[in-house]
């Protein structure tokens, strides 16, 4: 894939061309029509795709479990594009989901020289207490740190067998000088996003992770990784069904039947095959082909919608085996809010967004001096109208502050028809904002002494 396509993750630069993201990393596009009570940013189009989303949406539909994960660098104060994030988690909690939190102190400290003491106190006083404000839920949700969970650290240091310097150049532009703790930060999230897997953690089930996009060369490294480790492959047959292959390994060599000298061990390898057919016969499956020598079991009768169970099924039997048998992660992406000068959001530019902290003086003197898609002129604005996608008010109330869809759609006509000044709509967002800070600020007052509750045991 050509440089210029790549995403850094770490680079306060942002393509904004969300369809060529989608399309040059393979992410699917979200289907309203598929998302159970969508919240305002399924509806508007800012959560605009996803991967393997549908794993999710049938374990909402069937009422099975499913884990959330996200995480959080402290560095910097908490500002409005962080808050999407956390209202894609609350939705996906008030579908049933867990939720996990990282604080990646030990990323912090490796990309920004944040020590952990200082990454810490700044986790807990400026986002646990701020998510706990926007609404996610202690008694479905755990905070950790990265620096306290060793088996999180442990997961990253396995899955780092799995990949070498070359992959690293290429998803994340590493070169000589790469500080090396930087290099083992995305090993780090990886071992995140896929922990609470682990019998301690939740045991196996589909995990999903909301992200801004450009946290998706850590979900792709993660799954590739993730699929690296697998002891059984399931793939479609050429002639229809699925096969099912395995996958040997250096970690696996024993088990699958391969011996000392590196020849067959028949007994073992039958063994083996005993325990997939038993999984197949229990899933109801009767007829299939097996060939032990080349390691393939063949299922004609199977079809792409059967792939789910199948593959949870021969997890399970990979864990009895001993392996770890991991799902990969399933993900979704925002777009990002443009920053209030019409460049970039970012927290060491404070004119581009709103901290969560911000007064509502701060807030508003941020919203009458932010880009503006009004006309030069008013006369001229009657005539032509306001442009809706390049005004800052207008967008901070599409992601942030009008919760009402037809509310917000009678202000875009009358922006666009030029009833609407655009120091009128500031007002408008400015008196949106304004409660929406002031409610999040009463809610902060009330988290105040519970910040705790939310810490896993852990990391107290
Ligand atoms: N890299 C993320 C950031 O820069 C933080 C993070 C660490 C994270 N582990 C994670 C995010 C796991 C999502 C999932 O903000």
């Amino acid at each position: 894939m050509a440089g210029e396509s790549r995403i850094d993750p770490w680079s306060s630069q942002q393509s904004t061309d969300y369809a060529k993201i989608r399309d040059n990393f393979g992410l699917s596009s979200v289907e309203i029509s598929k998302i159970p009570n969508p919240n305002q940013l399924h509806r508007r189009g800012i959560i605009f795709a996803h991967r393997d989303l549908d794993v999710i949406l049938g374990c909402i539909d069937r009422s099975e479990k499913f884990g959330v994960l996200t995480g959080l660098m402290p560095s910097g104060k908490m500002h409005l594009g962080h808050s999407m994030v956390i209202d894609q988690v609350k939705w996906f909690q008030e579908q049933g989901g867990d939720i996990t939190v990282t604080v990646a102190d030990l990323e912090a400290l490796a990309t920004r020289g944040t020590s952990l003491k200082e990454g810490r106190e700044l986790a807990l006083s400026e986002y646990i207490h701020n998510y706990a404000a926007l609404g996610l839920d202690p008694d479905k949700t755990n905070v950790y740190f990265q620096s306290m969970r060793p088996d999180v650290q442990r997961l990253g240091f396995t899955l780092g067998k799995k990949t070498n310097l070359s992959e690293f150049k290429s998803i994340y532009g590493f070169s000589g000088d790469t500080n090396l703790a930087h290099v083992q930060a995305p090993l780090v999230q990886a071992g995140d996003i896929v922990h609470p897997q682990l019998e301690e953690y939740g045991g196996l089930r589909p995990i999903v992770v909301p992200v801004g996009v450009d946290q998706d060369p850590h979900i792709r490294l993660t799954r590739d990784l993730v699929g690296k480790t697998n002891w059984f492959n399931l793939k479609r047959r050429k002639n229809g069904g699925l096969t099912i292959g395995l996958s040997i390994q250096d970690e696996n060599k024993i088990q699958m039947g391969i011996s000392e000298s590196g020849g067959i061990n028949r007994q073992v390898r039958s063994t083996v095959f005993d325990k997939l057919k038993s999984c197949l016969s229990k899933l109801g499956f009767a007829d299939f082909m097996a060939n032990p020598k080349h390691g393939t079991i063949e299922i004609p009768g199977a079809t792409i919608s059967d792939m789910p169970r199948i593959k949870i099924s021969l997890l399970n039997l990979e864990r009895n085996m001993g392996g770890m048998g991991l799902m990969p992660p399933c993900s979704t992406y925002h777009r990002f809010a443009v920053g209030m000068t019409g460049d970039k959001m970012s927290s060491s530019k404070p004119e581009t967004t709103i901290f969560m902290r911000d007064s509502i003086e701060v807030m508003s003197k941020k919203v009458k001096r932010a880009f503006s898609g009004g006309q030069a002129t008013i006369e001229e604005h009657r005539r032509l109208g306001g442009d809706l996608s390049k005004d800052v008010a207008y967008q901070y109330l599409q992601f942030f502050f009008e919760e009402s869809d037809s509310e917000l759609s009678s202000i875009g006509r009358d922006y666009e028809s030029g009833r609407l000044l655009a120091g009128e709509i500031k007002q408008i967002c400015i008196d949106k904002a304004s409660e929406w800070l002031n409610e999040l600020s009463e809610k902060r007052y009330q988290w105040a002494d519970r910040i705790d509750d939310f810490i896993a045991p852990d990391s107290k």
